[in-house]
């Protein structure tokens, strides 16, 4: 709770665009509160005569709670969960999309087009249109997430619509966090609109999916807990999906930590 508490009040930020170590009172004359809440700081001051003296500053492991960190999950200015869980993937998708664009460019070449299903507010629909200028990328997902956004990147747009309807045509479909939310029939259905969307125009293109799975060649066992936490709670067998959706191929690439990223061929 007293973690959250800082976060809300942005005392992570606060101390870092102070520059140096900042003394308590300088903090809680920034903190944007009620006077009468700062009456513990005094009890707190009070009791030691060093207080004054004594700076803070952020350590590695604070630095993270930044609201521009690249794995900062929170946003203290967004306080309803739409706005909130919103957040937390584009602050997934930051990370996790810089290192794919950095490393792995070689699964955007030869592609004109491109929809990130399920894209959420278009962080990393953002990241490739803006690495990749030619690309004609799509933001792909339910109309309360994506009505009213706009792009100010011209190869970059808004789709709203429902996957388990149809999906945006394009060479590629992207599917980054999405399978593991939905039960394996779901997931069939999800990903034979994906066949539907990259086959469309007679081009046979590709599906990329950035998810977990179980063949992660890292092995450390904190590595290997989170991921069978994972597959017991997603109880995913992706190569019976591949093939029930009517997929005939499949490759797998380890991005990022646990996460993977899979190529599928209609
Ligand atoms: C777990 S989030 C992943 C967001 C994003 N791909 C990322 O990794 O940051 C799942 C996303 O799927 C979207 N979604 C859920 N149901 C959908 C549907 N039927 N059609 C399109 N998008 C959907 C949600 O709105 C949400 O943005």
């Amino acid at each position: 709770m007293t973690l959250k508490c800082s976060i809300q009040l942005g005392i992570p930020d606060i101390i870092n665009k102070h520059g140096k170590p900042m003394t308590l009172n300088e903090l809680v004359s920034a903190l944007i509160i009620n006077p009468s809440k700062t009456r513990c700081q005094k009890l707190v001051s009070s009791g030691n005569n060093n207080d004054e003296e004594q700076g803070y500053v952020l350590t590695n492991a604070s630095k993270l709670l930044l609201k521009d960190n690249p794995l900062s999950e929170y946003d203290g200015d967004e306080p309803k969960l739409n706005n909130f869980f919103n957040e937390a993937m584009a602050s997934d998708a930051r990370l996790a999309t810089s290192v794919m664009i950095q490393k792995y460019k070689n699964v955007f070449e030869g592609l004109n087009s491109l929809v990130d299903v399920g894209g959420g507010t278009g962080t990393a629909a953002k990241a490739i249109a803006k690495a990749f200028p030619k690309l004609e990328c799509t933001c792909f997902d339910l109309p309360h997430v994506v009505n009213g956004l706009e792009s100010d990147l011209v190869n970059l747009k808004y789709v709203g619509g429902d996957m388990f309807k149809a999906i945006s045509p394009a060479d590629a479909v992207v599917l980054k966090w999405i399978l593991h939310d939905w039960n394996n029939e779901e997931c069939v259905k999800i990903l034979k609109n994906c066949k539907e969307a990259i086959t469309s125009d007679g081009k046979k293109g590709k599906v990329i999916i950035k998810d977990m799975i179980k063949d992660n060649k890292k092995k450390d066992d904190k590595s290997i807990e989170t991921q069978l936490f994972f597959d017991m709670f997603m109880m995913k067998e992706w190569a019976k999906l591949f093939a029930d959706a009517g997929f005939s191929d499949y490759k797998i690439i380890p991005i990022l930590g646990l996460r993977s990223l899979i190529e599928i061929y209609p």
